[in-house]
């Protein structure tokens, strides 16, 4: 007898867990269904905090990791050749079928290597993407995760164009929408409020949410204090959030920025981050995934990029990409108290559906039976 296809999901740092999650409901429920396949949940270790990991398998029900490669910290090529290491040890224990990466993390590109060396196909989930920017990190790993993929699940119309630009076939192109957003849709009704929102009194649209994670915005003192001090001076005295990544933590206790309506806090459980998120009156970011959250819940979104990886967030989401300079922060945050924010629309197929969608395209690939259900819309 031969046993049903085993595939790979892999899911390393904080980005990574929301967007596996619903590939994972959606693979339970076909297993439930019948369909004879096997998944392997491997986690990398990148991220490993209870604040960066741990909170977020808890909240979204995910199911402990098969495999943890607990790589932790380190450069780059060290995470890179960690990850790699030891998930080739996995692939060579037992070889799966598919291997499944989202995203453009480290751990992304270094499992989408390591498994197609080994003849493993590579599908990757959130394809296509690109900034241009090839001083982000991310950036090389979407270039390289993208050359060696064989099925690419997109989010956007605009990464269909960029891969059919690069030579990529029509048949390996799937357009099954938002993962990330199946989790925010899914959860939306769960939100709850973290203890700042009570502790600094704050009120639905009174307040704004800061989240600055990229090297190039936290890594250096000055570029950092920089940017507070134009934030600061951009609230106006409004109650300012900021959950602080660990990356960040580290500059900010050195240069000690404080002010009375600066709320610093960890970083959040993703519950209560997007209680905050839904009702603040703006976002202040250098996420990418941020800028998708806050089109689909219809909040301003101020992005402290020169580019995105995500032009769609602008062209129809509510999100405007202010540069480098903080200073060009003080004329949107004008428009914004004024009232004359655009209003934004929700991008195409970003409907809750896509886990159910990837799946079924995955079932496909394998030659797996999905059962009789009505399929996604
Ligand atoms: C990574 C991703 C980035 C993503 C971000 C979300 C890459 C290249 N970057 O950046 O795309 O937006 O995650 O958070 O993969 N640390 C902890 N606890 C943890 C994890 C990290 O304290 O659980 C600290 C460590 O000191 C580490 C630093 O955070 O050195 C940075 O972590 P790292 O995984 O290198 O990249 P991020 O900046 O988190």
């Amino acid at each position: 007898m031969t046993s049903a296809p085993l595939i790979d999901l892999i899911a390393g740092a904080r980005p990574n867990f929301m967007k596996i999650a619903p590939i994972i409901d959606a693979l339970q429920a076909a297993r439930a269904r019948g369909a004879a396949v096997r998944f392997r949940l491997v986690h990398t270790g990148q991220h490993y905090d209870r604040t960066m990991s741990g909170s977020f398998f808890e909240q979204l029900g995910l199911p402990d990791p098969d495999v943890n490669l607990e790589v932790g910290s380190g450069t780059a090529a060290e995470q890179t050749a960690a990850i790699m290491t030891r998930y080739e040890q996995v692939l060579l224990r037992e070889k799966s079928a598919l291997c499944v990466v989202v995203g453009d993390v480290t751990s992304t590109m270094a499992c989408a290597i390591t498994a197609q060396k080994l003849g493993v196909p590579v599908a990757h989930v959130e394809g296509g993407l690109r900034s241009g920017d090839w001083s982000m990190p991310e950036e090389i790993n979407r270039l390289v995760t993208d050359a060696i993929t064989n099925y690419f699940f997109t989010t956007t119309e605009g990464a269909n164009a960029q891969l059919r630009s690069n030579g990529v076939g029509g048949e390996r192109i799937f357009f099954v929408g938002n993962t990330m957003i199946d989790t925010l849709l899914k959860h939306r009704p769960r939100f709850q409020a973290p203890p700042v929102w009570t502790h600094a009194g704050l009120r639905p649209q009174g307040f704004l949410v800061l989240t600055l994670h990229r090297p190039a915005n936290v890594d250096d003192e000055d570029r950092l204090r920089g940017l507070m001090a134009e934030v600061m001076r951009g609230a106006c005295g409004r109650p300012v959030v900021f959950p602080v990544h660990p990356r960040t933590a580290k500059t900010l206790q050195r240069i000690g920025v404080t002010a009375p309506n600066l709320h610093l806090t960890e970083p959040l459980s993703y519950l209560e981050f997007n209680f905050l998120v839904e009702r603040a009156q703006a976002v202040i970011t250098d996420s990418g995934g941020v800028t998708e959250e806050t089109t689909v819940l219809g909040v301003p979104c101020l992005t402290l990029r020169d580019t995105t990886e995500r032009p769609e967030t602008v062209a129809l989401g509510t999100n405007e990409l202010i540069g480098s300079d903080p200073v060009a922060l003080h004329p949107y945050l004008e428009k914004l108290y004024a009232g004359g924010w655009k209003r934004g629309a929700i991008p195409p197929r970003w409907d809750g559906f896509a886990g159910e969608r990837i799946v079924t395209h995955l079932l496909e690939r394998l030659g797996v039976s999905s059962g009789s259900v009505e399929s996604a819309p």
